[in-house]
């Protein structure tokens, strides 16, 4: 049966989306939105995450809304009231599997009538998805993106009181909305968003539509988070957003950067920050002395290059050059010698020759990246580069994809190799996969770590001597001090 829409009916629009209008940004306190009634009560909900840690860390405000209207989690389809898909829209193929799953799913609401499927996160800001939902998924009932999450309430309370279907995206400049609640994820590792959206507009992105302006959460907020977790027993966090090295840049009552909140943040006894994702072209020689002056900043930095040719670079709109990437390299390795540098590669980008990959090649070998995220480029409608001419197979641009791999994942052992016969400290994180007497962990350079233990030592910080080293990963043994 066809449900009819009730009072949400919004769909979004890329053109709005691509506007950049003001610089102030509207900070909402969640309190005053909380509808109280207990919508949830009896009901059980599953969210399925794809994508970037920011859709990881919007999962856990959806699950803290969910739970204060008192949902209870389940992983079993069968048993769930309300699914959501919190989506990516960062390349075709994380779309492709989104459209899938709904498919697969739309036997549950034979079994369960009254169960609401939702589609939340960055495919329902393309107003191409939107169109496709509604013609041909009849069987979603909730559709809303990323700058609403603070109202699921509201939807909620639509859907499963009037039995309404929801559709609601904003395509405006965004928020903030502060005090949500959350349900984290991990005991000991937490993320922490230090600012929303991105105005870089690189040409393949999408990004920049999906999650609107640039806008930084207070730096007080921030720092009350950070101690707030230190308080409950946390040992990590990744400060979040697209490209943080722009935190600040769009305050306009004060003059605070990116290095600034990490000397803040260095003063507070976490013992791991972490932070992603950088733009080369923000990150100032006073952020890299500001990371080496703490020895809570880890010694990793994932460092986003896409080509290391000149050419494709500006064609990308990246603002920066081969030689200017390689110049920043040099001052981070400088200031923090023992640095782990990992990045992001796409390949096969409109117009790229074999010369201009090469440089890609040549780049890598200098960087000596201990790992990389690797992609062949994907044409996102409503990006300039969609537009742009593409004479490269795609066959020939699988074949770079490996050329490129190969050369990665000798970094990877690389990377690995260099703390053989040493000790590291270790954030033990769980049981490993395949043997529940081994415990996995990752190191202050973000390698990940197996060693023999109990459970009991899940959230600890201890040493291990690496005795044996991988591609993926290190095998140690726990060192005792004499
Ligand atoms: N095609 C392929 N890869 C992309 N990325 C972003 N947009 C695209 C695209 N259209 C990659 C970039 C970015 C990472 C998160 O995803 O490498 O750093
Ligand atoms: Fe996308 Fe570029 Fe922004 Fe990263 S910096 S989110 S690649 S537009």
């Amino acid at each position: 049966m066809k449900k009819s829409y009730g009072e949400y009916f919004n769909k979004p629009s890329l053109k709005s989306a691509r506007k950049r209008l003001t610089k102030d940004t509207p900070n909402i306190d969640f309190q005053r939105h909380i509808n109280i009634k207990d919508v949830g009560q009896g009901k059980h909900y599953l969210i399925q995450t794809y994508g970037c840690q920011g859709n990881e860390a919007d999962t856990e405000t959806m699950k803290g809304i969910l739970e204060a209207l008192s949902f209870k989690e389940t992983q079993r389809e069968d048993h769930a009231d309300l699914i959501i898909l919190n989506t990516c829209a960062i390349r075709e193929n994380a779309e492709n599997r989104v459209f899938g799953e709904l498919g697969r799913l739309k036997k549950y609401k034979r079994i369960n009538p009254d169960l609401i499927l939702g589609v939340a996160g960055c495919m329902p800001q393309e107003e191409d998805v939107v169109n496709r939902l509604l013609e041909k998924y009849h069987h979603v009932d909730l559709i809303f993106g990323t700058h609403n999450i603070y109202k699921l309430p509201e939807y909620l309370e639509s859907a499963l009181m009037n039995k309404e279907r929801v559709v609601e995206v904003l395509s405006e400049e965004g928020s903030i909305v502060e005090n949500m609640p959350k349900k984290r994820e991990h005991h000991s590792k937490a993320w922490v968003n230090i600012m929303f959206g991105c105005d870089e507009f690189c040409t393949y992105c999408i990004v920049p539509y999906t999650r609107g302006k640039e806008r930084s959460r207070k730096p007080q907020a921030i720092i009350e988070e950070v101690k707030e977790l230190v308080k409950s027993g946390y040992k990590e966090v990744t400060l979040l957003g697209q490209n943080v090295n722009a935190y600040g840049r769009d305050f306009t009552d004060i003059n605070y950067t990116f290095a600034d909140l990490l000397d803040d943040l260095g003063q507070i006894e976490m013992p791991r920050i972490r932070f992603t994702t950088s733009h080369p072209n923000d990150f100032d020689e006073q952020t890299v002395k500001v990371l080496a002056a703490h020895a809570n900043m880890m010694p990793h930095i994932h460092l986003p290059v896409q080509s290391g040719s000149n050419a494709i670079l500006k064609k990308m709109n990246r603002k920066y050059t081969k030689e200017s990437y390689l110049k920043l390299v040099q001052t981070i390795r400088k200031h923090i010698p023992n640095v782990s540098l990992t990045t992001d590669i796409i390949v096969g980008f409109p117009g790229e020759s074999e010369t201009d990959f090469k440089e890609t090649l040549d780049l890598v070998e200098q960087c000596d990246f201990e790992g990389a995220f690797t992609f062949v480029f994907s044409a996102r409608k409503g990006t300039p580069a969609a537009n742009y001419q593409d004479n490269t197979a795609f066959t020939e641009k699988k074949e770079r994809l490996q050329r490129l791999n190969t050369i990665i994942n000798a970094g990877y052992k690389r990377g690995h190799d260099r703390f053989k016969g040493k000790t590291v400290e270790v954030l033990v994180e769980g049981v490993s996969k395949k043997d529940d007497h081994i415990m996995a962990g990752y190191t202050r350079h973000n390698k990940l770590v197996n060693f023999p233990g109990d459970v009991s030592l899940v959230g600890t910080l201890l040493n291990v001597k690496v005795n044996e080293t991988k591609t993926w990963f290190m095998q140690g043994e726990i060192y005792e001090d004499a």
